[in-house]
């Protein structure tokens, strides 16, 4: 598979159940976690033109920035700290309606808004990475992002045999 085909009339809904399959084809022929996480940062930054998506991959005490799709970001978070430590250290998903509000936030770029982190779990239940996604809009993230990102997360987990 070469091309994604996400219809720009579609829903949020829609599109999120229309690239679940191109995801699930795309990451079935590669076994190689960057790339995957390469290809679903382009995905999700190419069907929904979010402000900033994209990994920090569990590195000892920190997470450290992976592949994603935006401007440059902080290349190292420690364990508990910001939304993505959040995530990291009470091992859920986190949604921020507005950032300015988070205490303990990391403003990576100051057009950041609302914020979603979806933690990338191992067959041991630890978590090896989590996604997280930016908004320059207020409250742009809700159940339904959590729930299909979620879904696309677990396409992700099923090839992590780590
Ligand atoms: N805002 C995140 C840091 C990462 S950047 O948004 C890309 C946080 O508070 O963890």
């Amino acid at each position: 598979m070469d091309h994604l085909y996400i219809s720009s009339t579609l829903s949020k809904e829609e599109k999120y159940v229309s690239l679940l399959p191109q995801l699930k084809g795309l990451l079935e022929g590669e076994d190689d976690m960057i790339a995957n996480f390469a290809n679903i940062s382009a995905a999700l930054k190419q069907s929904f033109n979010f402000f900033w998506v994209g990994f920090y991959i569990v590195k000892k005490e920190e997470l450290v920035l992976g592949p994603f799709q935006g401007t440059i970001a902080c290349t190292r978070i420690k364990y508990g700290k910001g939304v993505c430590g959040t995530a990291w250290k009470e091992k859920r998903t986190v949604i921020v309606e507005d950032v300015n509000q988070f205490p303990g936030h990391i403003a990576c770029d100051a057009a950041s808004q609302s914020e979603i982190v979806v933690p990338v779990f191992d067959h041991r239940n630890d978590i090896v990475a989590v996604l997280d996604i930016d908004s320059e809009y207020l409250s742009h993230f809700d159940e339904t992002d959590a729930l299909y990102l979620q879904e696309i997360i677990k396409l992700l987990e099923q090839k992590i045999c780590i």
